[in-house]
């Protein structure tokens, strides 16, 4: 033998010298879900240890999260049923629970980079995405609203803006309509490839936004699909996105390298609340060990070619690294 591989496996400070991926707090995004009220939280029932909350404990708990080292926030809103309707009304209220949000954690922590979800589904009586007429999921109407709405979330102080919708032409849409309104330095995430997933149940349960009808198989991708992938990011790459997203995480590794390998801005990747989920519920049953599956996780997508991580353990894994420092 001229070669022993264990050699570079013989102790933890040998392993330490020669490891290829490390995660530090800045590669998360927390998803933060905010509700009316206030001095509110209320876990997700089927998030054991994730939480909604009311604004003001929003904030604090960021606060926490920024003392850990975490510097970015993607914003998820419950709206109230009397404020749903077809065409996403709420979603363009300047004074609405996104807007105040953005306000007032950029208020509370201007360096913390603040994201909003842009889609229609928590404001749409539908549960879509977009905009329906006679059962179907118009693109170019949906679009103009997303478009708007990324404005006003943009007027509100969003450094990002991320669709989430799966529209067709959507990134170019909002890039103008951003450029039109003189928002030269508000960036675009693009959920690029995202997949009809069932790993989506627990957050439709967070934000009480399930479709009211069929399902979102008409704009969100087919699993089976892989250059579908590539041409939907490329597409969204040419049309001004300054991040792309590859979601979930976890169960599309491959679909992470290969867009990682294609394209020359940052990649992320959305490891989704039914990922979170599945850990918490197989700790909880004593079938693995919660800290070492969250570690080994978040590195595998790291080290698939997310170059950040959205994930509901930021906090945890934050913690754990202060801890073993
Ligand atoms: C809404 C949206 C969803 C998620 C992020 N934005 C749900 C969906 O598309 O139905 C899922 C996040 C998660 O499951 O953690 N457009």
């Amino acid at each position: 033998m001229i070669r022993r591989n264990r050699i570079l496996r013989q102790s933890a400070s040998v392993r330490s010298l020669v490891r290829e991926t490390a995660l530090q707090p800045t590669d998360f995004i927390v998803p933060v879900f905010i509700t009316e009220g206030e001095n509110r939280k209320v876990e997700v029932h089927s998030m054991p240890g994730y939480f909604r909350y009311s604004l003001d404990l929003a904030i604090k708990e960021l606060e926490e999260c920024y003392a850990l080292g975490l510097r970015c926030a993607l914003i998820f809103v419950k709206v109230p049923d009397e404020l749903k309707d077809n065409l996403g009304k709420e979603a363009l209220n300047e004074n609405g629970l996104m807007q105040r949000s953005v306000r007032a954690i950029k208020n509370a922590l201007p360096d913390m980079v603040v994201i909003t979800d842009v889609a229609l589904d928590p404001y749409s009586s539908f549960g879509h995405d977009g905009i329906v007429e006679d059962q179907q999921i118009v693109n170019d109407k949906s679009v103009a609203v997303l478009a708007r709405m990324s404005v006003s979330h943009a007027k509100a102080g969003a450094d990002f803006v991320a669709p989430s919708d799966m529209m067709d032409g959507r990134i170019l849409a909002i890039r103008e309509a951003l450029e039109k309104e003189g928002f030269h330095n508000t960036g675009i995430m693009s959920y690029a490839a995202k997949y009809a997933s069932c790993f989506y149940g627990p957050f439709r349960d967070a934000l009480d936004s399930a479709p009211g009808f069929g399902d979102k198989k008409t704009y969100q991708m087919d699993p089976a699909n892989r250059l579908e992938a590539i041409k939907e990011v490329k597409m969204d790459v040419e049309e001004g996105a300054d991040i792309i997203m590859v979601k979930p995480a976890h169960t599309y590794l491959d679909i992470i390298r290969e867009v990682k390998n294609e394209v020359n801005i940052p990649v992320s990747a959305y490891h989704v609340s039914g990922e979170y989920a599945m850990i918490k519920a197989a700790a909880k049953a004593g079938f693995l060990n919660e800290e070492q599956a969250i570690i080994e996780v978040l590195t595998a997508i790291k080290r698939a070619g997310a170059d950040l991580i959205a994930t509901y353990f930021a906090k945890q894994f934050a913690q754990l690294i202060q801890k073993n420092k």
